[in-house]
């Protein structure tokens, strides 16, 4: 019998592994293993000195992994700061990889206001913790029309997170660099996947990213904001198993 083929999911910020239990469930009940690790930080992980955070760090993590774990093989997908890191391991790794699912995320840099507000973000969680965090950002993570319930739980996944890992995180996510170049090179299916409601990420700029792709198929989400693998996870699980049964 030959192995179940891997698919490994990258979290976004300021979340962890947890944000992506309905797919875990629903990829591993159609007979995928499923691998969801805790970035650097996050979750379970301890955080990484500052220095050594940048999403090139963040990627080489994950490619140590699926050389450890996955036989060097595996379909990635990475939601938000989640595929900033994936588009590193494509850039760095390619041969690990053997398909992609980049959701609500997107290949640009930072603009100037942008890296901004993570410094901003960065002073008010040494004054104040990671309180401030989950106030900033819950409502722009998901649509107006979503539970209070999933508010609540995505507030309790946020303020879990440490302080250095926020910190360390944002200070890497402003640093980063433009990835848009590769989306032209890539040479693998991808899917990309966005909310209809997404404000951090929105559908324009995902039809832009899917565009560039030679092999990308689009999928949106309607009623669904910048989460939307948990604001609508029935919709984006058929998206993702569609997607990875042809491959
Ligand atoms: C995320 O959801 O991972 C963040 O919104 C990404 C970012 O801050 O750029």
């Amino acid at each position: 019998m030959s192995s179940p083929q891997t698919i490994l999911l990258i979290h976004g910020f300021p979340l962890d592994s947890r944000m992506w239990t309905p797919q875990r469930s629903a990829l591993e009940a159609v007979g995928y293993r499923v691998l969801t690790p805790d970035l650097p930080g996050f979750g379970r992980r301890k955080p990484w000195p500052m220095e050594n955070c940048s999403m090139e760090s963040f990627a080489d993590d994950i490619y140590r992994l699926l050389l450890a774990d996955a036989g060097g093989r595996a379909a990635v997908g990475g939601f938000s700061m989640g595929g900033y890191v994936l588009l590193a391991l494509l850039r760095r790794h390619p041969d690990v990889v053997t398909a992609i699912m980049l959701m609500d995320t997107h290949a640009a840099a930072d603009t100037p206001p942008a890296r901004e507000n993570r410094h901003e973000m960065i002073r008010a969680v040494q004054e104040r913790g990671v309180q401030p965090v989950g106030a900033a950002m819950v409502p722009r993570l998901l649509s107006s029309a979503a539970p209070v319930e999933l508010r609540r739980d995505i507030s309790a996944i946020i303020g879990a997170q440490s302080s250095v890992g926020i910190i360390n995180a944002q200070a890497a996510m402003a640093r980063r660099g433009d990835h848009t170049d590769l989306l032209r090179q890539l040479r693998v299916p991808a899917l990309v996947v966005v909310g209809q409601e997404d404000v951090i990420t929105p559908p324009a700029t995902a039809r832009a990213m899917c565009d560039k792709i030679p092999a990308g198929r689009l999928v949106e989400i309607p009623g669904a904001g910048h989460l939307a693998n948990l604001e609508a996870p029935a919709a984006v699980n058929n998206a993702l198993v569609e997607f990875l049964r042809v491959l």
